[in-house]
């Protein structure tokens, strides 16, 4: 009860997260403006054996991730992205390991790189140095820009899958360079990172089940599986050769990245992409950044 209190709604928040502190299958959230509920879900985990509950805060903002590459001390921020971790049109349906993402994000507000760098990243690669355990690697940093401010949803220490498809299609400054100095504690003394103008669009493709159980086999067929058609290109993520035809061999089987002078123009030649792709076994969201391209996300604060 307290604890509700303490996070719930009327103050400033739309709803109580109310969490099975263990693994759920993804069903130990209850997220809900009604307390009763709210408070049910909580009585429930606390009555299972060595049960746990966390409260947590509502975040009400968009979602960003931006990777930093660090050598211990200095970190190097690549594009911000966002991606879109529900498997249905609107975000609805349950979670994926992701279903498309973009980049940049142009309701982005300004600073929004330089505010993350100071307030998230600097300070945590500074505290790993500090005490001894210097992070040397890829800082994944999963972020909500709440009506409250910037919350840290999750740090994961790898690229992110599939945001990291769309921000290196555009990086023009060889990665192998910068990725060499960051393990040389070099960070410092590189030149800024180079990109491209534009923006860069990843449609996933999953096999139809996921993300509960996947079908797999299908056949894959489609002039661009194996090659690049200028802006645009496909990523295997689960494929196999069964003989010499290709087939689906996981949840997520390919992504279509593609680039554009905006995010229309990528949409489109990534969704073109897909069109010209004969896997009746795949299927993917028709909405990954439409919502951004036709200007709809308002402008957080910062
Ligand atoms: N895109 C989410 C993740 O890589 O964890």
């Amino acid at each position: 009860d307290a604890a509700l209190d303490r996070f719930g709604p009327p103050a400033g928040q739309q709803a109580w997260v109310v969490k099975d502190d263990g693994l759920a299958a993804g069903k130990g959230v209850v997220v809900s403006a009604d307390r009763a509920q709210a408070l049910d879900h909580a009585r429930e985990c606390l009555a299972k054996p060595d049960g746990a509950v966390v409260v947590e805060e509502y975040l009400d903002g968009p979602e960003v991730s931006l990777f930093a590459i660090t050598d211990g001390h200095t970190a190097l921020p690549l594009q911000p992205a966002q991606d879109f971790k529900r498997v249905g049109d609107g975000d609805t349906g349950p979670n994926t390991g992701g279903m498309g993402a973009y980049t940049p994000l142009p309701w982005a507000p300004e600073g929004l790189v330089e505010a993350i760098m100071a307030d998230v990243v600097a300070p945590t690669i500074a505290e790993m140095a500090r005490r001894g355990t210097p992070f040397v690697g890829l800082l994944y940093a999963g972020l909500a820009l709440t009506s409250r401010g910037l919350r840290v949803v999750e740090f994961n220490a790898r690229f992110g899958d599939p945001e990291t498809q769309a921000v290196l299609s555009l990086l023009e400054s060889p990665l192998g360079q910068v990725l060499h100095a960051a393990a040389t504690g070099r960070l410092a003394s590189i030149e800024p990172l180079r990109w491209r103008d534009g923006a860069a669009v990843i449609v996933v493709l999953a096999a139809d089940g996921y993300p509960g159980t996947p079908v797999l086999g299908g056949a894959l067929a489609g002039p661009l599986l194996d090659g690049r058609d200028g802006d645009v290109h496909l990523v295997h993520a689960g494929t196999r050769l069964e003989g010499d035809v290709l087939v689906a061999s996981g949840g997520r089987v390919l992504g279509a990245v593609a680039r554009g002078g905006n995010l229309d123009a990528a949409r489109a030649a990534a969704y073109a992409a897909i069109s010209d792709l004969d896997a009746p076994s795949l299927f993917h969201r028709r909405d990954i950044a439409e919502r951004a391209a036709q200007g709809l996300i308002e402008r957080p604060s910062l």
